[in-house]
């Protein structure tokens, strides 16, 4: 277990939207945040410390490691990323981030992955955190490596890890899908939290999402984590149904990582 009231916590990619949610639910709570960005992080409150750095500076992670005892991984590249963006946050920052905080003897690692990890599984198959990947896309690929990285530093370092197989996180459901895959602002502060505090979690794999009426997915390790989501996309409904959006049909989708298993791959430019 992280001690909330004594030891370090370093959040990476703390200036985007899940780092923002994080900050507001654990710092109540968690008493040393150091926060990373290549953005500016906004407002900072007494027990945060910011730290404006490239993810592909080495130099600068080995620093902002000091004294840390977990690190909530969370840096991304969003919207018209190219591959070379994708495989240097996705790939070689995810390894620099790790074997720098196993270096500076970091002890718990909670990690974002997400859906796009088993996006290719066909949505009426029973689906659990406990079957091989099937990764969708280049993107759920690395996130795989993310996953596969954690075990080989559980297996020979002891590094204990959560990694989340994030669904749809946003301040509210925005499609169909979401009705099944969406994490709210609240339980992913709640997920994360209880990755760090469980005293031995091994190597472990969840899902993250709310506890949504129509989630699509199995035995997604909540129970064992000690996770309790509070939030159900199906209490918005009606506002999806308001805005026009097919929540009554059937189910759009034919695999679970959705429009990610049909799409097009990016090319490199
Ligand atoms: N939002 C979702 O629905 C969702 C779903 C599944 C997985 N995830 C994963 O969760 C994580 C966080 O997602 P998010 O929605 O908050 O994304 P986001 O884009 O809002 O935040 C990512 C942050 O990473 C930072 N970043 C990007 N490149 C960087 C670099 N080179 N050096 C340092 N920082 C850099 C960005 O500035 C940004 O603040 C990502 O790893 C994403 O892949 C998100």
């Amino acid at each position: 277990m992280i001690d909330p009231a004594t030891e370090h916590v370093l959040i990476t990619g703390a200036a985007g939207a899940i780092g923002t949610a994080l900050r507001v639910g654990l710092r109540p709570a968690w008493r040393r945040l150091r926060l990373t960005d290549i953005r500016p992080i906004a407002d900072p409150t007494n027990n945060e410390e910011c730290i404006v750095a490239d993810i592909g500076d080495r130099a600068a992670l080995d620093r902002m490691m000091q004294d840390v005892k977990a690190v909530v991984y969370m840096t991304g590249v969003g919207g018209d990323y190219t591959l070379e963006d994708l495989f240097r946050v996705n790939v070689r920052g995810v390894f620099d981030v790790f074997e720098s905080a196993r270096l500076a003897g970091v002890q718990r690692i909670v990690y974002a992955s997400s859906n796009h990890a088993f996006g290719c599984y066909p949505i009426t198959e029973r689906v659990t955190p406990a079957l091989p990947p099937r990764p969708d896309s280049l993107y759920g690929a690395f996130k795989v490596f993310g996953e596969t990285l954690l075990r080989e530093y559980f297996e020979r370092h002891g590094i204990r890890s959560v990694a989340l197989r994030i669904g749809t996180f946003r301040s509210l459901p925005i499609d169909q899908r979401s009705l099944a895959t969406w994490l709210s602002p609240g339980d992913v502060a709640r997920l994360v939290d209880c990755s760090l505090r469980h005293p031995d979690p091994g190597c472990l794999i969840v899902n993250g999402y709310s506890n949504n009426t129509r989630i699509k997915t199995h035995d997604p390790n909540w129970t064992f984590l000690g996770y309790r989501p509070q939030d159900d996309a199906e209490n918005h409904v009606e506002m999806l149904r308001a805005q026009g959006v097919n929540v009554d049909g059937p189910w759009e989708w034919e695999e679970h990582g959705g429009s990610h298993a049909r799409a097009p791959e990016r090319r490199a430019k």
